[in-house]
């Protein structure tokens, strides 16, 4: 039978901890973690994912603000609002909603983003210390991932760990994070050949395509870990993984579900990035 890995239960806990420390920072300090977030337009499941982290931010006693622009919204705009917000010292966290209208160039945007309020560690900077072994504020969903495996005593170290995805948020952070736990690692794309034949050879299988019901169960090796990162509502509104639940769930002896799985992790390492941050901020400001 597989186990299932409960994001909602391990985000509780964790969320109960950050809790606590931010209370014990605001008593102790009079500064109340603040996480902005900039959306651009009104894209129905960003407005969600941002409702969701306002919400968050507020159970565990942040302060919250959602700047909300519209569509028409120029680059060089945005790029001035990011540049006040960098010298705002209320402001802890700055998190620009992905994906921006199309004449925004996000990665310029991201660049804006001061270093010590990245707090989606999106930031080249981030990138090369996070490759670097440096602090840093660590990439959400990709710590998420981490964290959710640790909770289950799920053993990383020499174990064989495939990504599929390759994109900047998910799949190359977790490369090395995985690293970091000395798992060997082996990541796949969309021009990967025989796909299969290396899912099948994995011991923790990571999945991150946006593809629903993509992974089958004869892509999966017997009591394999695996982890769904892929949120995708079909045409019936049900929202689906990228993993074929109901058939690999036969196979898994550990298994995410969608939703309730990696989804809240994520929305709780934003937490905690934002609590780093503000914690950083105030060291700094004493250090100076
Ligand atoms: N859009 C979907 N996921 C994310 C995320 O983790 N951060 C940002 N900024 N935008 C997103």
């Amino acid at each position: 039978m597989t186990k299932l890995m409960d994001g909602k239960l391990v985000s509780s806990q964790i969320r109960a901890e950050i809790s606590q420390e931010t209370e014990e920072f605001i008593k102790e300090m009079g500064i109340t973690p603040h996480l902005l977030v900039i959306i651009v337009g009104n894209d129905p499941a960003s407005m969600t994912y941002v409702k969701n982290k306002k919400k968050a931010c507020e159970a565990v006693g942040f302060k919250s603000t959602v700047i909300e622009l519209p569509v028409e919204t120029t680059e060089n705009h945005l790029i001035e609002l990011i540049q006040q917000l960098n010298e705002d010292n209320s402001v802890h966290g700055i998190l620009v909603q992905l994906p921006l209208p199309k004449h925004i160039n996000e990665e310029k945007i991201i660049e804006m983003i001061s270093v010590k309020k990245d707090v989606d560690g999106f930031h080249p900077y981030q990138v090369g210390c996070l490759v670097s072994g440096m602090d840093c504020l660590k990439p959400c969903t990709p710590s998420g991932v981490i964290e959710l495996l640790k909770y289950y005593d799920i053993e990383l170290k020499g174990r064989h760990a495939v990504i599929i995805g390759r994109s900047h948020i998910v799949g190359k952070p977790l490369i090395q994070l995985l690293l970091d736990e000395n798992a060997t690692v082996t990541i796949c794309h969309s021009q990967t050949k025989d796909l299969s034949q290396l899912t099948k050879s994995a011991d923790i299988l990571i999945v991150a395509i946006g593809k629903p019901n993509f992974i089958k169960a004869d892509m999966v090796k017997d009591q394999a870990v695996v982890v769904d990162v892929g949120i995708n509502r079909l045409e019936t509104g049900r929202l689906v993984g990228d993993v074929a639940f109901d058939e690999v769930s036969t196979k898994a002896s550990y298994m995410t579900p969608v939703p309730g799985g990696v989804g809240p992790m994520t929305i709780t390492m934003l937490l905690r990035n934002t609590l780093k941050a503000a914690k950083d901020l105030q060291s700094s400001s004493l250090s100076i």
